[in-house]
């Protein structure tokens, strides 16, 4: 495998690391409204990239009031008539970096150790959305033309649920005309191992809001008198989940499509070592889950319900006697095709309004949602894809579900109709959205490579 691209890609690696560690400088936290203008900056960046490197009608979108505002990147180069057009999806958004305290180097100083890039968003996503940038550079710069038509998508708010980008694609689907999406925002299932995702967990984000008190209130005073709202909320999530992991929401389970029969054999035959993930993963005395399926099954074909946080009431240090009038939980349930956001946040508030214990009052509010997507794979994209993974890896391609969620993903597919080809080179152990967040530089390398052979293989196989 030698294309000029490749090696001018090897010739250039150091300063394609310097500069993305120049990218996670900057701290793109989508979700805290005090990053905004670090986010904006971000996508200042890469747009100025973008242009720098060749590619046309640079522009920032601007998404609506509503959400929280973060612009789309929007790229283009179509000079390849009769060739397909690829669009190049990625975030420059990042996850908040708490807890500070538990990082080796400063989230947002790039250290390397050990032959791996530690940052808030190295892997997650800028790490892997630069080398599409990277992998577009290296192909212009050698060839002045790239092997086929290529938009580039880059969104700001993938970490709080995406709706900028989905309003977009719903309503200027002509903009973003391609024939198929690459996405670079998964993992492989091993090191060393080539891996296609091909299917993602939908998920709703939820508040749980449960007020009892008019006021916070001296517990000595009137405690035994008065409804306490942690207890309450408590005792309504409690509920939600039987001791084995079962979810017991009504008919939460009535209309899953289970994976198909070869899928779950290939599954069986993945390099997984049940033991290993508890203890180097995980790092827990014993896993969870529902009985009767697998660890795979469990986190990439059953839906799932997480408490991510109850704030409210006194969480200071030491302590104070009080009854909070009022608390909240955020908590999310995974979607698995066959479910939609719809019809399981309406299920789920009904059931806890059921459950409100007497005194308290409460409120379900949905925060964001995204559907499942199970992409086809008899496609001639997923084809070039293990190709160009077969050159670079020198490894059959094993295919993969992820448990995580990117909802434009399915999005791509119900109103552009496109397949996504989902590329990602992160590892199990890259420790996204937590302390220590990390890529692989050898992974950001060949991914590069693996994403111009992609390119180019595509654009070889179709007619001219
Ligand atoms: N890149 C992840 C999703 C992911 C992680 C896919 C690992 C495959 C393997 C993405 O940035 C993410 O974290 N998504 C959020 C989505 C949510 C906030 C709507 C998630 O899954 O929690
Ligand atoms: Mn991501
Ligand atoms: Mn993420």
């Amino acid at each position: 495998m030698s294309s000029a691209a490749i090696e001018f890609s090897r010739q250039n690696q150091s300063r394609f690391l310097d500069e993305l560690k120049a990218l996670l400088r900057i701290p793109s936290v989508s979700t805290l409204p005090e990053h905004k203008t670090d986010v904006r900056r971000a996508a200042e960046v890469l747009a100025a990239e973008l242009t720098r490197i060749g590619m046309e009608n640079v522009r920032l979108i601007e998404t609506g009031e509503g959400n929280s505002g973060h612009p789309l990147v929007y790229a283009d180069h179509l000079h390849a008539p009769g060739k397909p057009t690829a669009l190049l999806y990625g975030h420059y958004d990042v996850q908040p970096p708490d807890p500070l305290g538990e990082w080796l180097s400063p989230p947002f100083e790039p250290t390397e150790r050990n032959g791996n890039l530690y940052a808030r968003g190295a892997v997650d996503d800028k790490g892997q959305m630069y080398m599409h940038v990277k992998a577009l550079e290296s192909l212009l710069t050698t060839s002045g033309a790239l092997p086929l038509n290529v938009r580039v998508i880059l969104e700001g708010e993938e970490e709080v649920g995406g709706e900028g980008i989905a309003a977009y694609v719903a309503s200027q689907p002509a903009d973003l005309k391609a024939d198929f999406a690459l996405v670079s925002d998964t993992e492989m299932f091993a090191p060393g191992l080539p891996t296609l995702c091909v299917g993602l967990r939908g998920m709703i984000y939820t508040e749980i809001e449960a007020r009892g008190a008019k006021t916070d209130l001296h517990s000595g005073m009137y405690g035994g008198a008065a409804p306490n709202s942690f207890i309450a909320l408590s005792q309504i999530i409690a509920k939600l989940k039987d001791e084995s992991g079962r979810i017991l929401i009504p008919g939460i389970y009535d209309s899953i499509i289970p994976p198909s029969s070869e899928e779950l054999a290939a599954w069986k035959s993945l390099p997984f070592d049940e033991e290993h993930y508890r203890e180097t993963e995980v790092g827990s005395r014993q896993l969870v889950g529902e009985p009767g399926y697998s660890v795979l099954e469990r986190t990439w074909a059953r839906p799932t319900l997480d408490v991510h946080g109850m704030p409210g009431g006194f969480i200071g240090a030491g302590a104070k006697t009080v009854i909070p009038a009022q608390a909240t939980a955020k908590v999310s349930i995974r979607l698995v095709p066959g479910m939609t956001p719809t019809a399981t946040f309406a299920a789920y508030r009904d059931f806890i309004l059921h459950l409100a214990p007497p005194g308290v009052d409460v409120d379900v509010r949905l925060i964001h949602s995204g559907e499942p997507c199970l992409i086809p794979v008899d496609n001639p994209y997923i084809q070039a894809a293990t190709e160009a993974l077969h050159e670079v890896w020198s490894k059959e391609t094993v295919f993969i579900r992820s448990g995580g969620s990117i909802p434009i993903v399915g999005d791509f597919a119900r109103h552009l109709n496109l397949p996504s080809v989902m590329m990602g080179f992160g590892l199990p152990d890259d420790n996204l959205h937590a302390p220590n967040e990390k890529f692989l530089i050898a992974n950001f390398y060949q991914g590069i490579e693996s994403i111009i052979r992609f390119l180019e293989i595509v654009g070889e196989k179709a007619p001219s």
